[in-house]
């Protein structure tokens, strides 16, 4: 009984993501049916928020200053009460900018999502860009995500992440999620956005309230809300950051964006009602990817354990065979994802890390 019921979990666990991928693998050969301007050169408010940046909130000035046109670009940076003179740098450098640079200092550390409202009631652009510090476009980034923006079906821009320093795995992953964004945004939308990149246009943007402040992952869920109400959010191919990977903490850091994707995910599902319908199953997938499924591999395993310790040859073999294809690097990707889910989930109970601490990066940055 144990048994058949771990294995049919299991079955579920690994069946459900491979049809979802073989799907989305079709997806991805499809045009994006948008009608993109690379000469569209509407003002574009870029906003940084940053806690202790001092490393890299020069660079990153720099990396945003060059990305577009500067009589129609404007800066802000939203600085949390850093302790490590980060609001001092950007100030200094907005002196011999050449660029429109606001530099907010806040009071108190109040988390990311207040201050990108705080500095969205300041940027007058019709498009508002989100730049996470700690992050680099590529030269063309910014671009190219607008040009897609002139697409009246457009809301909202994010990108693919290359990333910079951390462990192998990093890496497998990544590639592998980068195709399953775009595979969704071609067939209408993501729920998944990256602060790295993150361009709305201003209008969309405020018809659903800014960012949300009550959950982590701020950017995903406005630009879903967005979808919801009809317009395309999308994470396009073309649009590249190169992201740093924390060398100390990668644990820490990645639960902590795993939590903040379960919020996201669990203030979504009521409203999936109300979604688009190409966009109705994509959002179902990712919330019971991320909400459900991760349990049924814990379920599954538990389940096999007693019938092996019971006896049962078969189970024992089957956990065997599971624990051997850890050698098999995408798999064992995938498991440990799971792990950070569960652990993810376990965590939100205790705190929804909405003002987190911050993970030591020393990756190398390049463009
Ligand atoms: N103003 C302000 N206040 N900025 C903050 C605060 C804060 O309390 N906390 C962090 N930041 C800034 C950081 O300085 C950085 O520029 C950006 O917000 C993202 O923070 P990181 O510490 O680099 O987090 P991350 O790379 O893991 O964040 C990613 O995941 C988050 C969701 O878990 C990004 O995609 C974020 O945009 C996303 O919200
Ligand atoms: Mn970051």
């Amino acid at each position: 009984m144990f048994f058949e019921l771990g294995l049919a979990l299991a079955a579920l666990h690994f069946g459900v993501p491979l049809g979802y991928y073989a799907v989305a693998k079709r997806w991805l050969r499809r045009d994006w049916g948008i009608r993109e301007d690379g000469g569209y050169r509407p003002k574009v408010s870029v906003i940084i928020p940053t806690y202790n940046e001092a490393e890299h909130i020069a660079q990153r000035l720099e990396n945003v200053a060059q990305s577009y046109p500067r009589d129609k670009l404007e800066v802000v940076v939203v600085d949390g009460a850093s302790t490590d003179g980060t609001a001092e740098i950007a100030e200094k450098w907005a002196e011999k900018a050449g660029v429109d640079v606001k530099v907010v200092r806040e009071e108190r550390r109040e988390g990311k999502a207040k201050s990108l409202n705080r500095a969205l009631g300041l940027a007058t652009g019709e498009v508002v860009v989100i730049a996470d510090a700690d992050a680099l476009w590529a030269p063309d980034a910014l671009r190219r995500a607008v040009a897609k923006l002139a697409d009246p079906s457009v809301g909202a821009v994010s990108c693919v992440k290359r990333p910079i320093g951390g462990p192998g795995i990093e890496e497998g992953y990544r590639g592998f999620y980068n195709a399953l964004r775009v595979a969704e945004s071609k067939a209408w939308s993501t729920p998944i956005f990256h602060g790295e990149l993150a361009a709305f246009k201003r209008e969309a943007l405020e018809a659903v309230g800014g960012f949300p402040t009550d959950i982590g992952a701020d950017d995903s869920h406005a630009a879903t809300l967005i979808a919801l109400r009809g317009l395309r959010a999308i994470v396009a191919d073309d649009v590249l950051c190169m992201e740093t990977v924390p060398e100390e903490g990668y644990h820490a850091w990645r639960i902590r964006r795993a939590q903040h994707l379960i919020q996201h995910f669990a203030k979504a599902v009521p409203l999936l009602r109300k979604a688009p319908r190409p966009f109705r199953a994509v959002l179902a997938a990712e919330a019971y990817l991320h909400l459900v499924n991760p349990w049924l591999l814990l379920t599954a395993v538990a389940l096999l354990l007693a019938s092996a310790f019971m006896g049962n040859i078969l189970a024992t073999a089957f956990l065997g065979t599971g624990a051997l294809m850890l050698l098999y690097k995408p798999y064992r990707t995938w498991i440990v994802a799971q792990i950070y889910l569960v652990a993810a989930s376990v965590r939100n109970l205790r705190t929804k890390e909405i003002v987190w601490n911050k993970q030591i990066k020393r990756g190398r940055r390049r463009c």
